[in-house]
């Protein structure tokens, strides 16, 4: 597949010179107490997000990263998992693999807490992954998957599963578009490889989870990422503005009625009796917003109950309740 070698080859590119507008995001570069990020990993930073969130990564996991770049949320995850390859990095540019290895050397002279060893890096592919079936608790990716084609996201996907234990989270972050683009910028490798024209729609890429077989997703950001401008793209008859998503999918059950997807909606009770039980596990305390996902919103709104209020989207949920 040739735009799988023009991304390999734009990375190798990346790799022996850093670019650092690259995949410049609006999502902030996480910092913890005693952590120094060496400028050059900084300067490849080539996410579109993050996906590095510590309610995750607790009991020191074991966590797989695919599509190294210059290493900085590997770094970021070994803070949470420091063990001898407790970080595997998996990436199939081999110069790639020797920017990061580099940057981890200095890390070690500026993280008292870091080992080198912390972080194991493998040539490797997403798309045939070179690790055990059910080996990792936590699996990442950072503005990778986006340039694959559909069917190719779906391999990786199905890869990402194959790999965590049972629970396990996948956590990524990539961008999406609000509508499909033209062939001609899709088809465009280089474009793709930039992580501009190779977005799914948000339905395709939420599907695309589901069907890999995550029972629960949360939607945990959905911020700007890049405007397709007509003036610079002239296949377009509108702007287009992409947004960068990031999310985490659970590998968990898919209940009979299809899988949870948490996109911040929660769902009030405000009627006569203290509390509302709708009969499939959701106890409402009056007035108190209970976090909801899509589909037991969806459910609730179509009782058409004037006591019940179903809040919209806010695209920015990691979990929640009082009690
Ligand atoms: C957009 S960069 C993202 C880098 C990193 N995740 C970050 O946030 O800085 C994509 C990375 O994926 C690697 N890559 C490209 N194709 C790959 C594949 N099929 N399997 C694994 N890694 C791949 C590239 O070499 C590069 O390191």
């Amino acid at each position: 597949m040739s735009y799988l070698k023009t991304t390999n080859d734009f990375y190798k590119k990346a790799a022996e010179t850093p670019d650092v507008g690259l995949c410049c995001t609006t999502s902030p570069v996480w910092l913890f107490p005693g952590l120094n990020i060496p400028k050059k990993m900084l300067e490849m930073n080539y996410g579109c997000g993050a996906t590095v969130h510590h309610r995750d990564l607790t009991n020191n996991p074991t966590v797989l990263y695919v599509g190294v770049g210059g290493g900085m949320e590997l770094l970021q995850f070994s803070y949470f998992s420091r063990k001898p390859g407790g970080v595997i990095g998996v990436d199939t540019v081999p110069e790639m693999l020797s920017a990061s290895r580099e940057n981890f050397i200095e890390a070690e002279k500026t993280n008292d807490w870091f080992r080198n060893e912390y972080v194991r890096l493998v040539e490797g592919d997403a798309l045939n992954l070179p690790i055990e079936d059910e080996s990792v608790d936590v699996a990442a990716q950072n503005c990778l998957f986006n340039i694959f084609k559909l069917d190719d996201l779906k391999s990786a996907l199905s890869e990402m599963y194959r790999v965590l234990k049972p629970h396990g989270r996948l956590v990524m972050s990539d961008p999406v578009t609000p509508e499909i683009l033209p062939d001609s910028l899709k088809d465009d490798e280089t474009l793709r490889a930039m992580c501009v024209s190779g977005t799914q729609t948000y339905d395709s890429y939420i599907g695309a989870l589901v069907e890999a077989g995550f029972g629960t997703i949360e939607i945990r950001a959905k911020r700007p990422y890049r405007l397709l401008d007509p003036k610079r793209y002239a296949e377009l008859p509108h702007p287009v503005l992409l947004e960068s998503l990031e999310v985490a999918a659970i590998k968990d059950p898919v209940l009979p009625d299809g899988a949870c997807v948490f996109t911040g909606k929660a769902a009030i009770y405000f009627g006569e009796n203290e509390n509302f039980d709708d009969g499939a596990g959701h106890l409402m305390q009056r007035d108190m917003p209970l976090s909801v996902c899509d589909k037991t919103a969806a459910k609730l709104e179509s009782l058409n109950r004037k006591d019940i209020m179903v809040t919209p989207s806010t695209f920015f949920y990691d979990g929640g309740g009082c009690c």
